[in-house]
């Protein structure tokens, strides 16, 4: 029986050849190829873009940057990977779970309003999906509070949202570059603001608060004779993953507009399904990272059936994802409720997505889908 895989790498000879390269130079760490591969990015977003180690890393680093720590509160939707609240609390900052948007499934501002303090700093709205929501709608409740904004753009690289990319605009804007997302680097992830303070005390805070060591490592130096002012990371990207990433930002055009396609199709084979219930997104701006439904009528219990049976057929399918608020970590029981996650959440699925998926593949994931609906 053929596997559908929920998502995959999607690799080829180039990222095999650059990858030799860089173990052939015997050079690994960050150098040459992480100069260029952050060249590149700083030239699509048209604004400084830094490489660090995986998309987590990344929105910590922008945190940090932002002086946000111990004592802080950051405002974020439940309904995110534990990705983006570990990167958070990693800082000693707080996470504040907020409910989400039923529609977009985005944070919904107007709970977000509500749980303000004092110590609220930021706010990191998550592009669920690949899609954005009301992001001038964020911005706008950020400046009334004064809260800095922190993108958690993981699954939105190359979304454009109002005719610009995501990331050439806003304050400080994260992405992931793991084995799955729009494009890869192996892991890694990367920063991009106009914000030079905060991107120099990234470049800083990634190589252990060595100051000023970015330049000198481009040129294959170090720092020998250096100082350290703050708590650093060793978060920096390797030359490996850089040369990874260079090559899949050569074929994102072609790979972006077959996720496009693939998401079209999906919507339009299971719109007209009165138990499914698609996102709605516009597949000629967003750039979809995972396809999620709804489906009416669900609980944990039998989504897990769905998901076995879908699963007998060779399907994969996720659940993206568990509600923060619930982990036991992140619990807090004096906390507002959760309405519009809590419904919502046990009749999300996530269906296969990654640009090696044909047509043929969705057709059936869509046929084997309402099938098994229709039969519960
Ligand atoms: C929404 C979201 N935020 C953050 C991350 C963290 O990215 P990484 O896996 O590169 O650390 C992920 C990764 O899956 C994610 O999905």
């Amino acid at each position: 029986m053929k596997l559908i895989r929920l998502s995959k790498s999607c690799l080829g000879e180039e990222e095999k050849n650059a990858v030799m390269g860089v173990l052939d130079r015997e050079y690994l760490g960050i150098g040459a190829e992480v100069s260029t591969f952050e060249g590149l990015l700083t030239d699509y977003f048209k604004r400084e873009s830094t490489c660090v180690v995986n998309g987590t890393g990344a929105i910590q680093l922008a945190v940090q940057a932002c002086g946000i720590g111990a004592g802080d509160e950051v405002l974020i939707p439940s309904l995110t990977y534990v990705a983006s609240f570990q990167a958070i609390s990693a800082t000693g900052a707080k996470p504040v779970p907020c409910d989400i948007d039923p529609q977009t499934l985005m944070i919904d501002v107007d709970d977000a309003q509500k749980r303000i303090t004092k110590r609220t700093k930021a706010i990191v709205p998550v592009h669920y999906t690949g899609g954005v929501g009301d992001l001038d709608n964020v911005y706008k409740f950020a400046t009334t509070n004064g809260l800095r904004v922190i993108e958690d753009a993981a699954h939105a690289f190359g979304t454009v949202y109002k005719g610009k990319r995501i990331g050439s605009f806003g304050d400080i804007v994260c992405f992931s570059f793991d084995g799955i997302k729009n494009i890869t680097s192996g892991e890694g992830g990367c920063i991009v603001t106009a914000d030079n303070v905060v991107s120099e005390r990234i470049k800083d805070l990634r190589l252990l608060g060595v100051e000023k060591d970015t330049e000198k490592r481009y040129s294959g130096k170090r720092s020998w004779d250096f100082d350290v002012q703050m708590q650093g990371w060793r978060y920096h990207m390797s030359n490996v993953m850089a040369a990874i990433g260079i090559e899949q930002l050569k074929k994102f055009p072609l790979m972006a507009d077959k996720r496009k396609r693939l998401a079209m199709q999906y919507d339009k084979l299971l719109s007209n399904h009165l138990g499914i219930q698609i996102l709605p997104r516009n597949y000629y701006e967003v750039v979809p990272h995972i396809y999620v439904v709804r489906i009416a009528g669900l609980n944990v219990e039998r989504r897990m059936l769905l998901q076995d049976t879908l699963s007998e057929q060779g399907i994969q399918t996720g659940i993206h994802y568990k509600p923060n608020h619930e982990l036991t970590f992140y619990k807090d029981d004096t906390a507002l409720p959760f309405p519009i996650t809590t419904l919502i959440y046990p009749e999300l699925l996530t269906l296969p997505l990654h640009p090696d998926l044909s047509v043929e593949d969705v057709e059936f994931v869509c046929k084997m889908l309402k099938r098994t609906v229709d039969e519960r």
